[in-house]
């Protein structure tokens, strides 16, 4: 037993996945909940981690459900309900169905832990944040989107496995939307301390850009019936233990901008810190002409998604 709780809305692939991380870490207790029909396979992931962690000796507590209010007294909330993609469907084809998923799990996590720090995964991503947001009323600081710890991970690994160098030793940011026009950020890449451009020429790290835009897509083209979960599920990992832990981590996510980056009203891929008081900062790096141009478009490219989202929510 845990003095912390987790509650993942969707027992899905990135919801067990992520269950079975935070249980294998000792992170925090973990409600994995599902619709009524599919609570069978919340409880049945549940059970299967409750056995594996057996296995490694690790006490854990993982409980499956479909009542919302087993959420309650959960530090944290991950929302990763709603549907996955399929060959050939962009994330932005998944916005109106997973909309009417969305508002009905802001309703209910704000009725059962207005204060847990919450943290959305469903695709469009950067819209689900911004609805999720907007109907649950939920402090800004305290809603945010997994996306830019993923990618700028991807980014991060395409650099070291083209040198042959551990990742550990690359650093690298993805800022914008979650989608095509996302920007990673080639300049302030690092790898051991030197810039990616002392090691790479422009055409190879431009490639990296390009596979990293798509890597996305290049899963969901394998897989066939779904999208990436393994690092989709690791990436939360990392924003939650920030939080938990008060790691006071620097991270791209998607958080509400209130005048930074010259944006109002919107979520976007930005630096922020993340402590135990949620997002606590938003760090402004300063976008040279071209990140800042591409910034832009992404921008627009998000704000499109956000009039559907409005006129959704105005109905
Ligand atoms: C991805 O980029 C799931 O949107 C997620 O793989």
């Amino acid at each position: 037993m845990s003095t912390r709780k987790v509650g993942i809305v969707g027992a899905g692939q990135i919801g067990g996945q992520l269950a079975m991380l935070i249980a294998e870490r000792g992170l925090a207790d973990v409600v994995l909940m599902e619709v009524p029909d599919r609570e069978g396979l919340a409880a049945g992931k549940a059970l299967d981690i409750m056995h594996a962690t057996a296995v490694l000796g690790i006490d854990a507590d993982v409980r499956g459900t479909s009542r919302s209010e087993d959420l309650a007294g959960s530090d944290a909330i991950v929302i990763t309900a709603g549907q996955p993609r399929r060959p050939g469907q962009s994330r932005d084809d998944l916005l109106r169905i997973n909309l009417g998923i969305i508002q009905q799990v802001a309703v209910q996590i704000k009725a059962v832990c207005p204060k847990a720090f919450c943290v959305v995964v469903t695709n469009p991503l950067d819209a689900m944040v911004y609805a999720f947001q907007k109907v649950s009323g939920m402090p800004t600081h305290m809603v945010v989107g997994m996306a830019g710890v993923l990618d700028s991970g991807r980014f991060r690994g395409l650099v070291a496995w083209r040198l042959g160098l551990s990742v550990q030793d690359v650093s690298a940011m993805v800022l914008g939307g979650h989608g095509p026009t996302m920007v990673p950020l080639t300049d302030t890449c690092m790898v051991g301390g030197a810039p990616v451009r002392h090691l790479l020429p422009p055409d190879q790290i431009e490639d990296i850009v390009q596979q990293t835009r798509t890597a996305g897509d290049q899963i969901v083209s394998l897989l066939g019936n779904g999208s990436a979960f393994f690092s989709p599920a690791a990436s939360v990992l990392l924003m939650l233990e920030a939080y938990l832990c008060d790691r006071r981590r620097v991270l791209p996510a998607a958080a509400y901008l209130d005048g930074q980056y010259g944006c109002h009203g919107i979520y976007m891929g930005v630096p922020v810190v993340i402590g135990k008081g949620g997002v606590e900062r938003i760090v402004e790096i300063q976008l040279d002409t071209n990140q800042q141009a591409a910034f832009d478009r992404s921008v627009q490219a998000v704000r499109q998604t956000i009039t559907q989202v409005e006129a959704f929510l105005s109905r």
